[in-house]
Parts: C-alpha cells; structure tokens; sequence
C-alpha cells in the first residue's frame, strides 16, 4: 500500500517547505504541495519536520583494535542508527597489516549482510600495500562497488602506511577516481609524546590529549594534502577536531586541492574536561583524535555552517568501560580509541547545533546526509526527498524534550558518552525504503533488511 506523508515541513539541502511526500513500495513516488492518492495509507506529519534518511558517513562496527574487538554487532549498531534517524552508514573496514584487502572486505560484508538492519556501504582501509593488495584494490573498485578508501596516518606499527606507500595509493585512486579518506595525525611525534608521558609518570587518561596535540594533527592534515597536491587525488579528512586542521585543510582546498573535511560528533559536543574525570570515568572519552578545549567547538561549528567542513559523523567505535576501556588504568596508551554514538548524532546536532543558533535545519540536512551521499556517489539514491529517490525518510519531532541515556540504547556498551545531556527533538518515525522501522527514539523493526549500496567512482 502507498504512504501518504501529509502536511509536514520537507526539509532538504536545497529547500524548506511545507508539503506532501508519496511513498510506493521503496521509493519516493512524488513530493508536492498537495497529494491526493485514495487508499493510500496517511500519516499526519503537522508540525513536524520530513528529512531525508540520515547517512552516517564514518561508523566502525566490526573493529579489532588495540588488543580487543569493539562490542557492538551490526545488528545492534544498526537499530542504533535506526532509532536516532541514520538509515545508511559507512563503515571503516580496518584489517590488519598481514590481511588481504579482498578477504577483509568478504568478511565484513560477510556480517553486515547477516546483521545489518539499515542500508550500509564501506571504506576500506588500506594497511597492507604489497603487488597482491593493489591488485586487490583495483579489482575492488572494478566488480565491488568500493569506491574509497582509508589510510591511516596514525597508529604507528598498527594501522599506518609508509608514505611511499601513501603516494602511490594515492595516484591509483587518482587514476580510478575513488576517494582516500583519512586519518590525519604525525603518528612519530605521537609516539615519542607518549614515550616521554609515560616515562613522567603521566599514565592516566587525562594525558591522552597532550600526547597528540592540535599541532600533530594540523601536521597530519598538511602532509596528507600535500600527497593530494602531488598526485591530484580527492581526499577526504575524517574526524577533524580543531580549527588548526580544518585551517590547514581550507589552505590546501585555496591551492586546488581536493579536499573534503568530516566532523564527527564528539569533537561538536564534548571537551577534554571529561577525559578528566576521576575514577578513571575518563577513559569512556579517549579518541583520536582527542577531544580538545570547548573553544575548539565554535570553530567546528563555523566551518559547518560555511561549507569548510562538508559532514557530520560519530566515528562510532563502541568499546565497553568495564573489560576494555580498563585495560588502560596502568597507562592511557592501553585505552581503546572510540567514543560510541551512532545512535545519538542527529538529536545531538539538533540540539546543539540547531537549536543553539549555530546551523540552519538546511545545513543539518546537508551536513548529516545529502552532502555524504554526494561526496560518496550515493546519491540522489540516498540523502533526498524527491521522486526516484530511496524512501528513506525522517519524521522528527521537534518539541520533544529529554536526556540522553545509555538505558535507550540500542548499541552494546555499557555507557553512554552523553548520559544524562540535554536532548531537544526526536525521530519520530523512520523509514527505510518504505519500511518502518523505528518510531520515537526506539527500534521497532523484526531485524535485518539492510541492503549493500555498491558505489561507483564518483570523478
Ligand atoms: O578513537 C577513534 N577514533 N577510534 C576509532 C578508530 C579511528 O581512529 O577512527
Ligand atoms: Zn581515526
Ligand atoms: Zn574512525
């Protein structure tokens, strides 16, 4: 049966109006002042906002970092993006420096295709660079719908890439029109802080920042431009944390680079105070990026709201407290990186971005959608309301008032790193190509459903 969304406020990267929208079966049928379809199932959306599904452009489910695995499934990461609004994610295939680019991409596909509720595709990291993994990724980006991916210019002896490697990654992507996106931080100057924190007897969580200061990451993000200024790559800078690195970005994107920045949700609302608390309470916000001075959030909110900064996503990357975050209490470098969040974005950037004056409802759109799935050639598929597009839709309601909690969570951990914040609106209904799956902040579909979104090079 059709779906009739009547009299809501359409809101989209484009446009803010008062309309109708008209669902058959998976797709968008119409968008118009006034629809009239008989037999039509209708939903009264007055006083309510109409957003497209929201795309969650960073997220990492399946994750084997720092000695431990993130807890969360793609089952319940993604009734946790179901719940707060997010009907597509991204996630970061992260393999190790021995796995084969095309195994690890099988195996994460593997999961989600048996978990994922909400439609997801991926970046895939890039770590091991040998005559078979290049190969390997340009048989990817030929017959499997992967079009970008990941480096990491961080986690020394872990995840990182030798910049010869680096360089000539990034003229294959060049030369296939993917995107790199990466991880920007001087991944020496990180170790060799670390190595004289610890050696102070500086171990606790509270250290983490100063051990990768504003100045390592700005570093991180001149050197990445200046490979993209070399082989004329698109890349795209994920979790920026501060203005010295989006400045550093904006710099390079005024000599022509192509250069695209990402916030993620964290860095807009949380401050290094709460890497602070006692009782090793702390640990729950080491990232990395850290989390910086409060000031820093002005900065990261002027960039959105000018176009300096293109996205807004979580870097979801769900560690429990109790049996992981812990296994740093001797020295903060044994902290598992990540703060989880994929289900509280959109209600975050509602509450702090818009209702704060900071972005217009347009940019939230953009920022926390459209402009994710144009970067990452997945739109006007995902990321709009308009016929032909994917019946992802977001009825959110504005008025409602309340605090975030770990107790409404659907993802596993066993914190919240927003417990007990202000909250200003909700999601009231979701729907994911037509289907509804969550309705008032809760996940209320029977499992499953998500689909692969294959994409092709997007230049
Ligand atoms: O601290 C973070 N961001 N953890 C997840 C891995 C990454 O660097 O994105
Ligand atoms: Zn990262
Ligand atoms: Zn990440």
């Amino acid at each position: 049966m059709a779906i009739l969304i009547k009299g809501g406020r359409v809101i989209t990267a484009d446009a803010d109006r008062i309309a109708d929208v008209l669902i058959d079966g998976e797709q968008i049928a119409e968008v118009s002042e006034s629809i009239e379809c008989p037999g039509a199932e209708i939903i009264d959306a007055a006083g309510k906002y109409v957003f497209p599904g929201f795309i969650d452009p960073h997220v990492h489910i399946h994750l084997p970092f720092m000695g431990t695995n993130a807890i969360d499934d793609h089952a319940s990461a993604t009734r946790a993006a179901l719940a707060g609004g997010t009907t597509t994610v991204i996630e970061m295939i992260c393999p190790g420096p021995d796995d084969e680019p095309k195994a690890a991409f099988e195996e994460w596909k593997g999961l989600a295709e048996a978990g994922a509720c909400c439609d997801y595709s991926f970046h895939l990291s890039v770590v091991r660079f040998d005559e078979v993994a290049k190969q390997q990724v340009r048989d990817l980006v030929a017959n499997d719908g992967v079009a970008s991916f990941k480096v990491f210019l961080a986690y020394k002896g872990a995840l990182d890439i030798a910049d010869a490697q680096l360089f000539e990654l990034m003229e294959i992507a060049r030369e296939l029109g993917v995107i790199i996106t990466a991880h920007c931080e001087n991944a020496e100057a990180v170790d060799a802080m670390q190595e004289r924190l610890i050696a102070e007897g500086k171990t606790g969580p509270e250290w983490h920042e100063p051990s990768r200061p504003r100045c390592v990451e700005a570093d991180g993000v001149s050197h990445l431009c200046a490979f993209a200024e070399l082989t004329g790559a698109h890349v795209y800078i994920v979790h920026t944390s501060c203005g010295a690195a989006v400045d550093q970005a904006t710099a390079a994107g005024r000599r022509g680079v192509h250069v695209d920045v990402e916030a993620v949700a964290p860095h807009l609302v949380l401050d290094k105070s709460y890497a602070a608390r006692p009782d090793f309470e702390g640990a729950k916000y080491v990232m990395s990026p850290p989390l910086r001075d409060a000031e820093e959030h002005e900065h990261l909110w002027k960039a959105l709201a000018d176009g300096r900064m293109v996205t807004i996503g979580t870097d979801h990357a769900p560690f429990n407290f109790e049996g992981q975050k812990d296994m740093g209490r001797e020295a903060f470098t044994c902290i598992p990186n990540g703060i989880p969040g994929i289900q509280e974005r959109v209600d975050l950037v509602h509450t702090y971005g818009v209702c704060e004056d900071r972005i217009n409802l347009q940019t939230m759109v953009a920022t926390c959608s459209t402009n994710a799935a144009k970067t990452f050639g997945m739109y006007p598929q995902k990321g709009e309301i308009a016929a032909g597009s994917d019946a992802d839709v977001v009825i959110y309601d504005p008025a409602y008032e309340g605090v975030f909690s770990q107790s409404e969570s659907e993802s596993k951990t066993d914190y919240s790193g927003y417990e007990g914040m202000t909250r200003k609106g909700r999601p009231e209904l979701v729907m994911l190509r037509g289907g509804l799956v969550a309705r008032n902040g809760r996940y209320i579909g029977s499992g499953g459903g998500g689909q692969y979104i294959g994409r092709v090079p997007t230049h």
